[in-house]
Protein backbone atom coordinates (compact mmCIF):
# COMPACT_ATOMS: atom_id res chain seq x y z
CA UNK A 1 0.00 0.00 0.00
CA UNK A 2 2.03 2.45 -0.97
CA UNK A 3 1.43 6.49 -1.86
CA UNK A 4 -0.54 7.03 -4.98
CA UNK A 5 -1.76 10.26 -6.90
CA UNK A 6 -4.80 10.76 -9.19
CA UNK A 7 -5.25 14.02 -10.91
CA UNK A 8 -8.89 14.74 -11.80
CA UNK A 9 -9.52 14.68 -15.61
CA UNK A 10 -12.30 17.75 -15.52
CA UNK A 11 -10.79 20.19 -13.06
CA UNK A 12 -6.58 20.16 -12.85
CA UNK A 13 -6.57 21.78 -9.78
CA UNK A 14 -7.91 19.07 -7.98
CA UNK A 15 -6.21 15.58 -6.61
CA UNK A 16 -6.60 12.46 -5.15
CA UNK A 17 -4.14 10.63 -3.06
CA UNK A 18 -3.36 7.88 -0.32
CA UNK A 19 -0.54 7.23 1.89
CA UNK A 20 0.83 5.57 4.68
CA UNK A 21 3.73 7.99 5.29
CA UNK A 22 3.57 10.83 7.88
CA UNK A 23 2.38 13.77 7.02
CA UNK A 24 4.37 17.24 6.32
CA UNK A 25 3.80 19.87 9.04
CA UNK A 26 2.06 21.97 5.60
CA UNK A 27 -0.32 19.21 4.85
CA UNK A 28 -0.94 18.32 8.46
CA UNK A 29 -1.87 22.06 9.02
CA UNK A 30 -4.17 22.03 6.14
CA UNK A 31 -5.92 18.92 7.03
CA UNK A 32 -6.56 20.59 10.84
CA UNK A 33 -7.74 23.55 9.39
CA UNK A 34 -10.17 21.30 6.84
CA UNK A 35 -11.65 19.16 9.74
CA UNK A 36 -11.92 22.60 11.76
CA UNK A 37 -14.05 23.99 9.29
CA UNK A 38 -16.20 20.47 8.51
CA UNK A 39 -16.56 20.10 12.32
CA UNK A 40 -17.44 23.85 12.89
CA UNK A 41 -20.36 23.05 9.90
CA UNK A 42 -21.77 20.83 11.59
CA UNK A 43 -19.17 17.43 11.30
CA UNK A 44 -20.16 14.68 10.48
CA UNK A 45 -17.31 12.13 11.04
CA UNK A 46 -17.71 11.59 14.91
CA UNK A 47 -16.09 15.12 16.03
CA UNK A 48 -18.95 17.56 17.47
CA UNK A 49 -16.79 19.77 19.47
CA UNK A 50 -13.75 21.58 18.05
CA UNK A 51 -10.51 19.54 19.30
CA UNK A 52 -7.45 21.45 20.54
CA UNK A 53 -4.77 21.39 17.59
CA UNK A 54 -2.27 18.88 19.48
CA UNK A 55 -5.07 17.02 19.89
CA UNK A 56 -6.22 16.79 16.31
CA UNK A 57 -2.36 16.29 15.22
CA UNK A 58 -2.02 13.07 17.27
CA UNK A 59 -5.34 11.79 15.47
CA UNK A 60 -3.97 12.27 12.31
CA UNK A 61 -0.82 11.00 12.18
CA UNK A 62 -2.13 8.27 14.49
CA UNK A 63 -4.21 7.07 11.33
CA UNK A 64 -1.70 7.18 8.74
CA UNK A 65 0.63 4.94 11.68
CA UNK A 66 -2.49 2.25 11.57
CA UNK A 67 -1.53 -0.70 9.35
CA UNK A 68 -5.21 -0.93 9.02
CA UNK A 69 -6.14 2.08 7.95
CA UNK A 70 -5.49 3.94 4.68
CA UNK A 71 -5.42 7.51 4.53
CA UNK A 72 -6.81 9.62 1.30
CA UNK A 73 -6.69 13.01 0.92
CA UNK A 74 -8.34 15.58 -1.64
CA UNK A 75 -6.11 18.69 -2.56
CA UNK A 76 -7.88 21.93 -4.22
CA UNK A 77 -4.67 23.79 -5.99
CA UNK A 78 -2.73 21.59 -3.79
CA UNK A 79 -4.50 22.20 -0.51
CA UNK A 80 -5.72 19.68 0.98
CA UNK A 81 -9.43 19.69 1.30
CA UNK A 82 -10.84 16.81 2.54
CA UNK A 83 -10.15 13.62 3.39
CA UNK A 84 -11.49 9.90 4.18
CA UNK A 85 -10.67 6.38 5.88
CA UNK A 86 -10.76 2.55 4.62
CA UNK A 87 -10.47 0.37 7.77
CA UNK A 88 -9.68 -3.14 6.45
CA UNK A 89 -10.55 -6.19 8.70
CA UNK A 90 -7.94 -7.60 10.93
CA UNK A 91 -5.79 -10.24 10.34
CA UNK A 92 -7.58 -12.71 12.58
CA UNK A 93 -10.80 -11.97 10.71
CA UNK A 94 -9.72 -13.74 7.42
CA UNK A 95 -13.86 -14.57 7.55
CA UNK A 96 -14.11 -10.52 6.51
CA UNK A 97 -10.76 -10.36 5.08
CA UNK A 98 -12.81 -9.47 1.48
CA UNK A 99 -14.56 -6.32 2.95
CA UNK A 100 -13.43 -2.67 4.31
CA UNK A 101 -15.07 0.18 6.25
CA UNK A 102 -15.28 3.47 4.34
CA UNK A 103 -15.24 5.82 7.32
CA UNK A 104 -15.03 9.33 7.72
CA UNK A 105 -15.17 10.76 4.08
CA UNK A 106 -15.78 14.66 4.24
CA UNK A 107 -14.60 17.76 2.55
CA UNK A 108 -14.25 21.26 3.67
CA UNK A 109 -17.24 23.58 3.22
CA UNK A 110 -15.02 25.69 1.09
CA UNK A 111 -14.24 23.39 -1.19
CA UNK A 112 -17.44 21.63 -1.95
CA UNK A 113 -20.38 21.58 -4.77
CA UNK A 114 -16.80 20.80 -7.16
CA UNK A 115 -17.39 17.31 -7.73
CA UNK A 116 -14.27 16.52 -5.36
CA UNK A 117 -16.36 14.25 -3.12
CA UNK A 118 -17.76 12.01 -5.61
CA UNK A 119 -14.04 12.13 -7.37
CA UNK A 120 -12.64 10.79 -4.12
CA UNK A 121 -15.14 7.66 -3.36
CA UNK A 122 -14.45 6.51 -7.17
CA UNK A 123 -10.39 6.61 -6.46
CA UNK A 124 -11.00 4.83 -3.02
CA UNK A 125 -12.90 2.14 -4.96
CA UNK A 126 -10.72 2.12 -7.19
CA UNK A 127 -7.90 1.76 -4.43
CA UNK A 128 -10.04 -0.66 -2.53
CA UNK A 129 -10.28 -2.81 -5.17
CA UNK A 130 -6.59 -3.33 -6.16
CA UNK A 131 -6.30 -4.38 -2.33
CA UNK A 132 -8.64 -7.34 -3.54
CA UNK A 133 -11.28 -5.67 -1.33
CA UNK A 134 -14.66 -7.09 -2.81
CA UNK A 135 -17.36 -5.24 -0.45
CA UNK A 136 -17.71 -1.75 1.19
CA UNK A 137 -19.60 -0.91 3.66
CA UNK A 138 -20.33 2.40 5.63
CA UNK A 139 -22.47 3.90 8.33
CA UNK A 140 -23.80 7.77 8.31
CA UNK A 141 -25.76 9.66 10.39
CA UNK A 142 -29.37 10.07 9.09
CA UNK A 143 -28.75 13.75 9.17
CA UNK A 144 -25.95 13.96 6.53
CA UNK A 145 -28.05 14.48 3.63
CA UNK A 146 -25.51 15.24 1.30
CA UNK A 147 -23.57 12.30 2.28
CA UNK A 148 -26.84 10.13 1.78
CA UNK A 149 -26.76 11.58 -1.75
CA UNK A 150 -23.03 10.99 -2.50
CA UNK A 151 -23.49 7.32 -1.58
CA UNK A 152 -26.83 6.72 -3.31
CA UNK A 153 -26.23 8.47 -6.35
CA UNK A 154 -22.95 6.05 -6.21
CA UNK A 155 -24.81 2.30 -6.06
CA UNK A 156 -24.76 1.72 -2.36
CA UNK A 157 -27.59 0.04 -0.86
CA UNK A 158 -29.08 0.61 2.42
CA UNK A 159 -29.16 -2.58 4.66
CA UNK A 160 -30.51 -1.27 7.86
CA UNK A 161 -31.02 1.85 10.54
CA UNK A 162 -30.03 2.06 14.31
CA UNK A 163 -32.35 3.89 15.83
CA UNK A 164 -29.53 5.25 18.86
CA UNK A 165 -26.49 5.77 16.44
CA UNK A 166 -25.06 9.21 17.59
CA UNK A 167 -25.87 12.04 20.33
CA UNK A 168 -25.27 15.60 19.15
CA UNK A 169 -26.25 18.57 21.16
CA UNK A 170 -28.18 16.24 23.34
CA UNK A 171 -30.25 15.22 20.64
CA UNK A 172 -29.65 11.04 19.45
CA UNK A 173 -29.79 10.54 15.57
CA UNK A 174 -30.65 7.57 13.65
CA UNK A 175 -27.95 6.01 11.77
CA UNK A 176 -28.45 4.25 7.96
CA UNK A 177 -25.75 1.07 7.04
CA UNK A 178 -24.93 0.59 3.76
CA UNK A 179 -22.45 -1.46 1.25
CA UNK A 180 -21.38 -1.72 -2.28
CA UNK A 181 -20.21 -4.82 -3.69
CA UNK A 182 -17.23 -3.47 -6.21
CA UNK A 183 -17.01 -4.71 -9.85
CA UNK A 184 -14.49 -6.84 -10.41
CA UNK A 185 -11.43 -5.83 -11.99
CA UNK A 186 -11.16 -4.63 -15.87
CA UNK A 187 -14.57 -3.41 -15.52
CA UNK A 188 -15.22 0.47 -15.07
CA UNK A 189 -16.60 1.77 -11.45
C1 LIG B 1 -21.02 15.05 1.64
C2 LIG B 1 -19.82 15.83 1.17
C3 LIG B 1 -18.58 14.98 1.36
C4 LIG B 1 -19.98 16.19 -0.32
O1 LIG B 1 -18.81 16.86 -0.77
P1 LIG B 1 -18.76 17.66 -2.17
O2 LIG B 1 -17.33 17.76 -2.57
O3 LIG B 1 -19.55 18.90 -2.06
O4 LIG B 1 -19.52 16.63 -3.13
P2 LIG B 1 -19.59 16.73 -4.72
O5 LIG B 1 -19.17 18.08 -5.16
O6 LIG B 1 -18.91 15.55 -5.30
O7 LIG B 1 -21.13 16.57 -4.95
C5 LIG B 1 -22.01 17.47 -4.30
C6 LIG B 1 -22.91 18.14 -5.33
O8 LIG B 1 -22.15 19.05 -6.16
C7 LIG B 1 -22.50 18.81 -7.53
N1 LIG B 1 -21.34 19.16 -8.35
C8 LIG B 1 -20.32 18.35 -8.69
N2 LIG B 1 -19.44 19.01 -9.47
C9 LIG B 1 -19.91 20.26 -9.58
C10 LIG B 1 -19.44 21.42 -10.25
N3 LIG B 1 -18.31 21.44 -10.97
N4 LIG B 1 -20.17 22.56 -10.14
C11 LIG B 1 -21.31 22.57 -9.41
N5 LIG B 1 -21.81 21.50 -8.76
C12 LIG B 1 -21.11 20.37 -8.86
C13 LIG B 1 -22.81 17.35 -7.56
O9 LIG B 1 -23.60 17.01 -8.70
C14 LIG B 1 -23.57 17.17 -6.27
O10 LIG B 1 -24.89 17.66 -6.45
P3 LIG B 1 -26.11 16.98 -5.70
O11 LIG B 1 -25.83 17.15 -4.22
O12 LIG B 1 -27.26 17.76 -6.16
O13 LIG B 1 -26.10 15.56 -6.13
C15 LIG B 1 -19.69 17.15 1.97
O14 LIG B 1 -20.90 17.87 1.88
C16 LIG B 1 -19.32 16.93 3.43
O15 LIG B 1 -18.16 16.82 3.75
N6 LIG B 1 -20.32 16.88 4.32
C17 LIG B 1 -20.11 16.77 5.76
C18 LIG B 1 -19.44 15.49 6.19
C19 LIG B 1 -20.25 14.26 5.89
O16 LIG B 1 -21.46 14.27 5.91
N7 LIG B 1 -19.51 13.16 5.64
C20 LIG B 1 -20.09 11.87 5.39
C21 LIG B 1 -20.26 11.03 6.61
S1 LIG B 1 -18.78 10.58 7.38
Amino acid sequence: MGSSLLKSKSIPTQSIEHTKTPLSLSDLNDLCDATDSSIEDGGGFGWTDLPDRDTLETYWQGVVAMPSRLLFLARQEGIICGSAQLLFAPKNNQAQGFTAKLMSLFIAPWARQEGLASTLLTYIERTARDEGIEVLNLDIRATQHSALKLYENAGYIKIGEHPYYARVNGETIKGLYYYKKLKPQNSDL
